[in-house]
């Protein structure tokens, strides 16, 4: 039988941070599956060197873009058009069955059963539970299977602008036949439902296996202090409920891909993310983020963009409710 992987996309240096780290968790975890990261010509030598560590094959694509500026900018994610190289896992035919990983996700518990699950498998979008999330999948590679996708987006293009939009579309009896392809909400716990459903968060955040950090913000795009374990420029209640997530996110990176990265860069710079290299290079240290009045802050959270280590963090929401039952 052919093997089985899971399978990640990294077009840049900093999503493929992301996929060193996903790569990890599942080692972490005794995966007992191949890892595939499928990325671009822009991701610099050093990182392409570290990917090869942690990953089984390393596979250069071409870029496909969805060019929909329109589709995108109603999500207000112009970056997105790049996810239709994400339709490049088709290809990967000497696996019999992959799960594709968005880059951005983390895995906190061991997910190898998800390869008894068929093409497609997905979890729901927190924004429209109809819709299945692409930053977790199940799929069998076929060349087929890829050529109608892409002839599927010449035809119809994408609603969201991005991968996701050209999979619901395709694969579109999803919401409505077979209960064994909806994965559940565990398999991709996405950042965002915490603050949709707190309560069932409360409830049911300790089962979770995958944690998707869905959003403008990454991970990565804020600054870790290493000494204190705290994310700077946030809250001082960073560690409170789920931005523990992000904790174990920069305690997986600062262990254990930082290390790798250190040792390819050798003396050329890089941006590592942590404050200590930060405060040395001013240039790069990251500011607090301006405050923002209540209206954007609204219209950001409705995006998925909240603040979750500062502003709108657990504390403060709690602290809201609190003074709202008084
Ligand atoms: N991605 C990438 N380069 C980009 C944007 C996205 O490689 O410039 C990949 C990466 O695997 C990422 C996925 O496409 O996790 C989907 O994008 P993202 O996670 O940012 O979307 P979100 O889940 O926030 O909607
Ligand atoms: C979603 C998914 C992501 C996908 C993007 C664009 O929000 O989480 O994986 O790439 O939409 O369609
Ligand atoms: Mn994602």
């Amino acid at each position: 039988m052919a093997e089985q992987a899971f399978v990640t996309l990294a077009t840049n240096d900093n999503y493929a941070k992301g996929a060193m780290v996903l790569a990890r968790s599942l080692r972490n975890h005794h995966t007992t599956r191949k890892l595939v990261v499928l990325t671009g010509p822009q991701v610099a030598d050093p990182c392409q060197s570290v990917l090869k560590k942690l990953y089984d094959e390393v596979r250069v694509v071409d870029l496909l873009d969805s060019g929909d500026t329109a589709h995108l900018a109603m999500m207000k994610r112009p970056d997105l058009g790049v996810t239709f190289t994400k339709l490049h896992c088709w290809t990967l035919t000497h696996y019999s069955k992959c799960v594709f990983m968005d880059a951005d996700t983390l895995v906190v518990s061991n997910i190898d059963e998800l390869f008894d699950r068929e093409e497609l498998s997905a979890a729901p979008d927190p924004g429209w539970p109809d819709c299945f999330n692409t930053g977790v999948f199940v799929f069998r590679p076929s060349l087929e299977t890829y050529d109608k996708l892409l002839q599927y987006s010449a035809e119809h293009g994408s609603f969201d602008g991005g991968d996701q939009g050209v999979l619901n579309g395709f694969f579109s009896s999803w919401s409505m036949t077979d209960i064994s392809k909806h994965l559940p909400f565990i398999y991709n716990l996405s950042s965002i439902a915490i603050y949709t459903y707190l309560p069932a968060f409360k409830q049911y955040g300790g089962n979770a296996k995958v944690i998707h950090f869905l959003g403008q913000t990454k991970p990565w795009s804020l600054t870790f202090d290493p000494e204190a374990r705290k994310i700077r420029g946030g809250s001082q209640d960073a560690e409170a409920s789920h931005s523990s997530f992000v904790l174990d996110w920069w305690t997986l990176y600062s262990r254990e891909v930082l290390p790798l990265l250190q040792e390819h860069y050798g003396d050329q710079p890089f941006h590592s993310g942590c404050v200590e290299q930060e405060e040395s290079q001013d240039s790069c240290a990251a500011s607090a983020p301006p405050s923002l009045s209540s209206e954007e802050r609204k219209e950001r959270w409705e995006q998925g963009q909240a603040d979750y280590m500062g502003e709108d963090s657990f504390e403060n929401i709690q602290k809201k409710l609190d003074a709202f039952l008084k």
